[in-house]
């Protein structure tokens, strides 16, 4: 479980997320929505420690976030950012074995190894794991980075738009990594820009706007007509189709 508790971030001396309070329970999967710089990868990157707050805390599991040694945290939080820079001059097997570095110290076991593969498998790319990323498609790339995440086998995962540059059938595979990783006890926050897909996959939905939390709750109390078209300042629908909820504008 992650809580904040008013939680606020400034970035070159500008106030950019304000009064965050929100609980993202361990063992669900948190999908965090809303506008083009709502915030979300902000607030992402902060509980990753990636970004230092202006005020407030951060719990993991109870505990002072800024107590848990680099080490330890690299065990724990693993993340996925929407901007990753990757060196080219590597494989999609040197990628996701760096995901290993936190446990291995450079030195992968057998067992390292098998996970490493593992990731690959799952998403997707045996047939690519000895490519250099520099001649991968962009969903390509997409994927390596996520199987570099998934590797590191961490009980707090954060995905910055998985989804991008993945097809139909790619993208499912990925929720439904994520959904597994969930159910398997993890916290998996998610921030997605598919709110059908958010409807579908995840149990608890943060929605926020202008660096504030406009909605917070389960997913069926979230994704609404009302607190949609609120959030995006624009007529949005929710219909059931084959007993699915699926977000539309029209
Ligand atoms: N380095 C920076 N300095 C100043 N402002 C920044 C900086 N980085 C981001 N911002 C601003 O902070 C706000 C939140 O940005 P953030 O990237 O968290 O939004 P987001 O919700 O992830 O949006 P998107 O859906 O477009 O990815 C935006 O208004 C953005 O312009
Ligand atoms: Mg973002």
């Amino acid at each position: 479980m992650i809580e904040t508790r008013a939680l606020s971030v400034a970035l070159s001396g500008k106030p950019v997320l304000a009064d965050i309070s929100v609980a993202l329970p361990k063992g669900r999967l948190t999908a965090l929505v809303g506008p083009n710089g709502a915030g979300k990868s902000t607030l992402l990157m902060t509980l990753g420690r990636l970004l230092e707050p202006a005020s407030g805390d951060i719990l993991i599991d109870g505990r002072d976030l800024r107590a848990v040694p680099p080490r330890e945290l690299a065990l724990q939080l693993s993340i996925l950012r929407q901007e990753g820079a990757i060196g080219p001059r590597l494989t999609v097997r040197d990628l996701v074995s760096f995901g290993r570095y936190p446990h291995s110290h450079g030195r992968l076991t057998a067992a390292d190894r098998l996970e490493v593969q593992r990731a690959i498998d799952r998403l997707d790319l045996a047939g690519f794991a000895d490519r250099y990323l520099d001649t991968l498609s962009g969903g390509q790339k997409q994927r390596a980075q996520i199987a570099m995440v998934l590797a590191q086998q961490t009980d707090v995962i954060l995905l910055d738009e998985p989804l991008n540059n993945l097809d139909l059938a790619h993208a499912r595979r990925v929720m439904r990594i994520a959904r597994e990783e969930a159910d398997a006890g993890r916290t998996v926050i998610v921030v997605l820009h598919d709110l059908t897909v958010a409807a579908a996959y995840a149990d608890h939905v943060v929605a926020m706007k202008a660096g504030r939390v406009a909605a917070e709750g389960p997913s069926e109390e979230v994704i609404s007509e009302e607190v949609l078209s609120r959030l995006f300042e624009t007529d949005v629908s929710v219909a059931e189709v084959g007993g699915r909820r699926v977000v539309l504008t029209l």
